[in-house]
């Protein structure tokens, strides 16, 4: 059965402190909502969040891992590092990732590969940046990356994938795409997704929308029919902004 998900990306914000009191925060808050929950927190946060988690729909996430299993790579954190502290998600390949510090599909793909190995569910992002989606050529973008990315998957792997649509322009930005701009890319990747694996695994699919997604907007957009649930940046810092857009599902 395909899942709601709503998932905070907190990016690189909140000392440990901070952390541990939103997470503290939305874990009392958190009460028979219709979506799973995920905090997506710094690495560093990872093992101290984990402790203040007692609500059964509520999951830990880490913001990447090392495309290398372990090893001499100053700095890297690996998938297994990750599960280790009691995380069960990972968000691999957002549009920060891909544009700072030069992640390509290839790349991309180990890392998924890695994260599934260790028993971590990985949070696909993809995503057109403004001047593809101007040129018409927001399809063909978000194919290639589905394609580079998630394709060489065996169909029980991709079965565990999340997948985020996240159109560059509207991270950050204030600028959240419509609910029709969604709706319509979502059915889209969903569509990829039949063609390649069946129906049953695209219906099962969870397909996120990310960008600018706040308490005014999240309930138009969570009520597309292929829009489950949503990778909050922003609005995740603030636990009450968090917890709304996770009670419009
Ligand atoms: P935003 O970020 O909600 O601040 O636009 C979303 C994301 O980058 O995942």
């Amino acid at each position: 059965m395909r899942k709601l998900i709503v998932a905070g990306n907190w990016k690189m914000n909140k000392t440990l402190q901070e952390g541990i009191d939103l997470a503290r925060a939305v874990n009392e808050k958190i009460n028979g909502q219709k979506a799973l929950v995920v905090l997506c927190t710094p690495f560093i946060h990872l093992s101290e969040v984990k402790k203040v988690i007692t609500k059964s729909s509520l999951f830990l996430g880490a913001q990447n891992c090392s495309s290398k299993s372990a090893g001499a790579y100053t700095g890297e954190t690996s998938a297994s590092m990750i599960k280790s502290t009691g995380a069960d998600y990972v968000i691999i390949g957002h549009s920060e990732r891909r544009a700072y510090f030069k992640e390509t599909d290839k790349t991309l793909n180990n890392k998924i590969r890695l994260a599934l190995e260790n028993e971590l569910i990985p949070i696909y992002c993809c995503g057109e940046v403004l001047p593809e989606r101007e040129a018409g050529k927001h399809f063909d973008v978000v194919q290639s990356q589905i394609n580079e990315g998630l394709f060489s998957l065996s169909n029980k792997e991709f079965s565990k994938v999340v997948i985020a649509y996240e159109p560059v322009w509207a991270i950050g930005t204030g600028l959240n795409a419509t609910p029709e701009q969604a709706q319509e890319m979502h059915a889209y990747i969903r569509d990829l997704i039949d063609d390649k694996y069946g129906k049953s695994v695209a219906g099962d699919t969870t397909i996120q929308y990310g960008g600018s997604c706040k308490p005014a907007n999240a309930k138009e957009l969570f009520a597309q029919p292929d829009v489950d649930g949503g990778l909050i940046g922003g609005a995740s810092l603030s636990e009450e902004d968090f917890i709304a857009i996770v009670n419009s599902i």
